[in-house]
């Protein structure tokens, strides 16, 4: 079983985005266990529905990380998360009309992208944020008292793990 496991060397240094890299990890994982199991096809497609929003979040939150840091790669590192929104968008769109089910060859994009994308592109910025000294701490209280207060934590998908517990019992 290959599970994305995150440690120290994913993190960026802002506790915040490494929580929802974190969170991004459990959903990979999460939609892993709805295929080896042959969950439902809307189920799981629900969970990659899930998946492709709070990315989008975390995306919005990470740019702007990156902007009020006065990063110089933020116009690369915003079109790197296009690409890849664009994409899982139009795959998860499309096994939502034709009642598909969510394949490994997927899961296994999901993954690669996510673990070579944090390990190269956000370590990129991370040097730069030890670089130039930015107030990491503060900004990520900011941003989880900002994020707390939208509900982003609140985990709408959380229902997706109590179905594929009653599964495995
Ligand atoms: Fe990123």
């Amino acid at each position: 079983m290959i599970e994305l496991t995150w440690s120290d060397e994913y993190s960026v240094g802002v506790d915040e985005i490494d929580d929802q890299h974190k969170m991004l990890f459990e959903l990979v994982n999460r939609l892993f266990l709805a295929a080896v199991k042959r969950e439902d096809q809307q189920l799981t497609v629900e969970v990659l529905k899930s998946l492709v929003d709070y990315t989008k979040t975390h995306f919005g939150l990470e740019e702007r990380l990156l902007e009020e840091s006065g990063y110089a790669g933020l116009a690369g590192h915003r079109e790197d998360h296009l690409r890849f929104i664009d994409k899982v968008d139009g795959i998860a769109q499309r096994f939502h009309v034709e009642d598909r089910s969510v394949t490994f060859e997927l899961i296994n994009f999901l993954r690669n992208w996510l673990q070579n994308h944090i390990r190269q592109s956000d370590m990129e910025y991370a040097a730069h944020l030890a670089r130039t000294g930015f107030a990491t701490d503060a900004w990520a209280s900011g941003a989880r008292t900002e994020v707390g207060a939208q509900g982003i934590h609140m985990r709408p998908w959380w229902k997706f793990w109590g179905e594929a517990g009653t599964a495995a019992g």
